[in-house]
């Protein structure tokens, strides 16, 4: 397999859906679980939908990775938005500018095995995932 990246532009709740099939599509040709295809894919709907709610536009980038013999997937978000302040206080359960759960981002963490928000006020944020195979 080519490791060719994924893009999905995110910018309306349909974008999302997209984000969210063309996780399906590839982690399944990298031969995940069904279980994991449907986690990766709530991870991807997640920090797509954050995108969306908070920052407006962004996009999504998938890639295959490789650590010697273990495959997995890289999963980036990047958007332009307002960026987060405290990205420790945005990845409490619960903590939620909007009145939302707040479950999105710490949900996100805990489904992915490789975690890490960028974030600068003004800016925009960048979430980088991982997720291994086996
Ligand atoms: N891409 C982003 N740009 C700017 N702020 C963000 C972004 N993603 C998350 N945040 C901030 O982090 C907070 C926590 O995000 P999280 O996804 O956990 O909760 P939420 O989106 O508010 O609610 P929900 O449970 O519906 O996802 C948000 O309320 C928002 O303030
Ligand atoms: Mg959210």
């Amino acid at each position: 397999m080519t490791a060719v990246d994924v893009v999905v532009v995110v910018d309306s709740v349909d974008d999302i859906v997209a984000a969210r099939q063309a996780g399906r599509e590839l982690a399944g040709r990298l031969g995940f679980s069904l279980t994991d295809i449907t986690l990766i894919a709530t991870a991807i709907s997640e920090v797509a939908r954050n995108i969306v709610q908070h920052a407006k536009c962004g996009e999504i980038i998938l890639t295959p990775i490789r650590n010697g013999n273990r495959q997995g997937i890289s999963l980036v978000a990047r958007d332009e938005g307002p960026g987060i302040a405290d990205v420790t206080l945005a990845l409490q359960y619960g903590y939620s500018t909007r009145k939302g759960l707040g479950v999105g981002l710490p949900g996100a963490k805990w489904l992915m095995d490789e975690f890490d928000i960028d974030s600068k006020v003004g800016k925009g944020t960048t979430v980088t995932m991982k997720k291994w195979l086996g």
